[in-house]
């Protein structure tokens, strides 16, 4: 199976924000990037551990994200790293005090690597809130149907490698209502990629 690694073409179709931020913000970081296909196998379906591997691999490869490491003060931005029918990467660079609201991953499960800085995970779990100080080279995974805010409580930038099978489609936005119980807000589509 081909996975291609840098995303050369900026999807005019791409709708998602991740929460607050355009995705075309990031097309000029994934037309920088070098087109690479190379034969790897892979599952028809990634597992969550699988997924934390794959996160993990390319957490110990920094030529393949540190060239697109950008912090902006304004904005989170984003970079899909490598793109298969079965699963896909990215990297998100968090300035301090930057947050992803309540959601969901539309039916992906995933799982995410903390490569620079500290995150704060956000998540229900048992019918309870939790919260998670995710540090340097702490990879964890989740099924689908995880909801989840995360946020970088600084005091410096951080930097964080995820991974989505199937890739993401869609992301559901929350708002907590009572409890656990949550209010649906918006829905944001994800670009569709091709295979390669
Ligand atoms: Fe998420």
């Amino acid at each position: 199976m081909a996975l291609l690694l840098g995303d050369t073409a900026h999807d005019p179709t791409a709708a998602t924000t991740f929460g607050t931020n355009r995705f075309d913000q990031v097309a000029p970081a994934l037309q920088y990037a070098p087109a690479r296909v190379l034969k790897t196998p892979a599952p028809a379906r990634v597992d969550g551990d699988d997924l934390v591997a794959i996160v993990a691999r390319f957490a110990s490869a920094g030529r393949l994200w540190r060239p697109h490491v950008r912090h902006d003060p304004s904005a989170r931005r984003y970079v899909r790293l490598a793109w298969a029918p079965d699963h896909e990467v990215w990297l998100i660079c968090w300035s301090q005090g930057h947050e992803v609201d309540l959601h969901d991953h539309g039916g992906s499960a995933g799982a995410f690597i903390v490569t620079d800085g500290v995150l704060r995970e956000e998540y229900i779990d048992a019918g309870r809130f939790r919260r998670r100080r995710c540090t340097r080279g702490a990879a964890r995974s989740f099924s689908a149907g995880h909801v989840h805010t995360v946020s970088n409580p600084g005091p410096t930038v951080a930097t964080s490698i995820h991974a989505y099978s199937p890739p993401l489609r869609s992301m559901t936005f929350y708002a907590p209502h009572a409890g656990t119980d949550l209010l649906a807000t918006h829905v944001e589509m994800v670009s569709k990629r091709e295979s390669p």
